[in-house]
C-alpha cells in the first residue's frame, strides 16, 4: 500500500504558469520523503493539490488508495498539513487552535484537550497555550502549525517547510520529534532548503525541477552514485595552481577548494599537497553530499 500515488500530473495556474508538467510521485506507507527544489519548482503546488486547497489541471492523486477525485473528504482526513504560510487566525489562542482543528474531524472538545497536552508540551508550547497566537515568536507560530496537523493524529503527514525559521536547537528537537512519529507508524512527506535535513531524516527522496522530477530514489543510494567530493581547504604556501592528479580551485590567499574522486582519499591529497610545499592547517567537505548531488542535478551535471 503507498500513502501517495501521484500519476501525470499537471498544473496550470490562472495566470498561464505552468507550474506542474506531469509529476509522477509514490511515496511508501511509513516512508520519511523529502521533495526537494528550488524556489518556485512547483513542491507547495503539489502539495496544495493533495490536500485539496489548489484544483489540479489534470492527472491523478491517490491517498491511501483513496483518489482525490472520488471521496476528497476522506483522503483529506488521512492527511495533517502543515502549509508553508501561519494561516491560523492571530487572535485565537494556542490551544483554542488546535483543539478547533480537532472539532472539524469529529473529535469532541473534551477529548481533544486531553490529546492537545503531549503535543504541546513536546513540541515546546505548553506553556504559551492560554496566549493569542500573534504573541507567539515565528519559531514557535511554525511550530503551532505543527502541532494542529497532529491533533487529528493523521496517518500521512506533510510538511511545507517546517523548520524554516526555527532556531537550531528547537530544530534539533523536531527532527527527534518526527523521527519518533514515523517509528510509530506515521508516514512523513516534507519539503525543505535545508539538505542536511533532508540528509539526516528522509529515507527516500525525489528532486523536481521546473514543476517535473527529475530524479527519485533513496537518498544513501543518490549519494552514493555522487563521483565526487569538493573539499575546503585551509593551507599556507599555496603559490602552485597545479597540483598532479587534482582539480584545484582558488578561492583566496589560504583557502583552495579541491574535488576528490571516489577512489582518492584526503590521506593522499595531503601528501601530494605537502610534497609541493602547501601546508593544510584544515580541511572540511564542502557542503554536505546531499547538496553537492541537489546542484550536480540542478546545474544538469548529473
Ligand atoms: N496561486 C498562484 N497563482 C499563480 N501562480 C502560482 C500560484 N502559486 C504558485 N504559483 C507559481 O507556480 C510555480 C510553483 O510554485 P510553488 O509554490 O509550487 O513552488 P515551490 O516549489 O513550493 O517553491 P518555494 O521553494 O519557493 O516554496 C511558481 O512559478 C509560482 O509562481
Ligand atoms: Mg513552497
Amino acid at each position: 500500500m503507498n500513502a501517495i500515488e501521484i500519476q501525470n500530473l499537471t498544473k496550470v495556474y490562472e495566470s498561464g504558469t505552468k507550474a506542474l508538467k506531469g509529476v509522477d510521485l509514490t511515496i511508501k506507507k511509513g516512508d520519511f520523503f523529502a521533495l526537494l527544489g528550488a524556489n518556485g519548482a512547483g513542491k507547495t503546488t503539489i502539495i496544495g493539490i493533495t490536500t485539496g486547497l489548489v484544483n489540479k489541471t489534470s492527472g491523478s492523486v491517490k491517498v491511501f488508495g483513496i483518489d482525490i477525485d472520488k471521496d476528497h473528504n476522506a483522503a483529506k482526513r488521512k492527511i495533517g498539513v502543515v502549509p508553508q504560510e501561519f494561516n491560523f487566525n492571530i487572535f485565537e489562542k494556542v490551544i483554542d487552535i488546535v483543539v478547533q482543528q480537532a472539532g472539524y474531524f469529529g473529535v469532541p472538545r473534551k477529548v481533544a484537550l486531553k490529546r492537545a497536552e503531549p503535543i504541546l508540551k513536546s513540541l515546546e508550547l505548553w506553556e504559551k497555550r492560554d496566549q493569542a497566537s500573534r504573541t507567539l515568536s515565528g519559531g514557535m507560530k511554525r511550530r503551532l502549525m505543527i502541532a494542529r496537523a497532529l491533533i487529528n493524529d493523521p496517518e500521512f503527514l506533510i510538511l511545507d517547510e517546517p523548520t524554516a525559521g526555527v532556531d537550531v536547537e528547537l530544530r534539533h528537537g523536531m527532527w527527534q520529534y518526527l523521527q519518533q512519529k514515523n517509528k510509530e507508524g506515521t508516514t512523513i512527506l516534507l519539503t525543505t532548503h535545508y539538505l542536511e535535513e533532508a540528509e539526516q531524516l528522509c529515507r527516500d527522496v525525489a528532486i523536481i525541477k521546473e514543476g517535473a522530477i527529475v530524479k527519485t530514489g533513496s537518498v544513501k543510494k543518490l549519494i552514493g552514485s555522487l563521483d565526487k567530493q569538493t573539499y575546503v581547504l585551509s593551507v599556507n604556501n599555496f603559490t602552485d595552481k597545479k597540483v598532479n592528479g587534482y582539480d584545484v580551485k582558488q578561492i583566496d590567499e589560504n583557502t583552495i577548494e579541491i574535488d576528490l574522486g571516489m577512489h582518492q582519499t584526503v590521506n593522499d591529497l595531503v601528501n601530494v599537497l605537502n610534497d609541493h610545499g602547501i601546508i593544510v592547517n584544515d580541511l572540511r567537505p564542502k557542503g554536505n553530499r546531499l547538496e553537492q548531488l541537489f546542484l550536480n542535478i540542478l546545474n544538469g551535471k548529473s
